[in-house]
């Protein structure tokens, strides 16, 4: 299946179906010399693993990540680094029922429209699970870009109908953002009150049989101006593609995004100033880039998540012979996919920016002299 690699320089190819024996990535275009350990991918690999919370799915999976090559006496040899995390919770007969009828919402019918033929347990390659092997390599992307001053923070910013409040996550001060309670909520929310409420509201869902969706949103900041390309390889463009990849992600908006939309230019433009000798902006509307090339500003994207499709009432659908059947699924699926997927987007945002760097490094003649001289 062609599809499964992604970025120019810093390129990642994952590998692996969710009933399989493991999945992982391979990275290529690491540099040498980053010091690296099993640990430091696990930390990230652990915010994304099921079995957490009564609000994630109840398989328990250890998720533990094996580094296979690329790293010598704890450091990156700048050779490709294949990481392997094997499956271990895996119960195809849960899935039996979804062997020959269609989830609605899932991929299940496009998967065999596609191919004529379908891994159905778990999903395959279309599973969540799929997203372990970005997350491994967002583990490295994040720590290259945290030794250039550069942070990737994300976290949930709506449940349902229920939203954190601004104060949580003050968008012109992003020092400020509660992270301690990102990583300790059940929700990844940094608002402690709407992580309560949320929960409240998953709970009414899950005894329904329902699932909810959900609203992401992602910081990136220290990232100096001029990174991203015009045209074909916009920063904007690059984002949106790399998040909205992600399973269930249904909309991408870089800052005020839609809300821009309903403003006219005299609101929305940021004025530009001078702040000890450097140019910045009084607000931040356009979130971090211009013309697809960062403004160094904090870069801004939310990303929109679906409700999980698989659900535990009976739905209409057909089989592959064509017969039309009430389904009910079995199998261990989260009630909302968002908490988990909050970090999934963080490792997809750092991939995609260090790549941009990464390409950045031919932009002008003078750095090349000086790199080479
Ligand atoms: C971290 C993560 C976990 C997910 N868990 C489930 C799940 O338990 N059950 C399910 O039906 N879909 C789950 N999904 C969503 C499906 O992968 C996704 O909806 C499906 O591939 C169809 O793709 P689309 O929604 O992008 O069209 C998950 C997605 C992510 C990113």
């Amino acid at each position: 299946m062609a599809g499964s690699s992604f970025g120019t320089i810093f390129k990642i190819t994952t590998w692996g179906e969710s009933h399989g024996k493991a999945l992982g990535v391979v990275v290529d275009g690491c540099p040498a010399g980053l010091p690296l350990s099993e640990e430091d991918i696990q930390v990230y690999l652990d915010r994304r693993k099921p079995g957490t919370s009564a609000i994630t799915t109840q398989r328990k999976e250890d998720d533990c990540v094996e580094i296979l090559s690329g790293v010598f006496e704890g450091s990156t040899t700048g050779t490709p680094i294949s990481m392997m995390v094997r499956n271990t919770s895996q119960i195809s007969r849960d899935y039996g029922n979804i062997a020959t009828s269609y989830r609605p919402g899932h991929a299940d019918y496009t998967f065999d429209q596609k191919y004529g033929f379908r891994d159905y347990r778990g999903g395959g390659r279309s599973s969540g699970r799929e997203t372990i092997g970005r997350v491994a390599a967002g583990a490295i992307a994040a720590k290259l870009l945290a030794q250039m001053g550069i942070r990737v923070q994300a976290y949930t910013r709506a449940i349902g109908p229920i939203e954190i409040s601004e104060e949580s996550a003050p968008l012109h001060q992003p020092d400020r953002l509660n992270v301690a309670a990102i990583l300790s909520s059940p929700t990844a929310m940094p608002d402690p009150a709407a992580n309560d409420k949320a929960l409240a509201y998953l709970e009414e869902a899950r005894q329904n049989c329902d699932s909810v969706g959900g609203c992401m949103e992602c910081l990136v900041t220290g990232l100096p101006a001029g990174i991203g390309d015009p045209v074909f390889e916009k920063l904007d463009a690059n984002l949106a593609k790399a998040i909205m990849s992600i399973g269930a992600v249904k909309a991408v908006e870089i800052g005020d995004g839609m809300e821009a939309s309903r403003h006219k230019g005299s609101e929305n433009n940021d004025p530009f100033r001078m702040e000890n000798g450097q140019v910045v902006k009084t607000t931040n509307h356009a979130g971090g880039t211009l013309g697809g090339i960062s403004d160094g500003d904090t870069l801004r994207i939310r990303a929109y998540v679906k409700p999980t499709p698989s659900l535990y009432q009976p739905q209409q659908t057909v089989t592959n012979t064509g017969e039309e059947i009430a389904l009910t699924i079995k199998g261990r699926h989260d009630p909302i996919i968002v908490p988990r997927a909050v970090v999934v987007m963080e490792c997809m945002t750092a991939i995609t920016i260090l790549d941009a760097m990464m390409c950045n490094m031919s932009a002008r003649l003078d750095r090349m002299i000086d790199f080479y001289r």
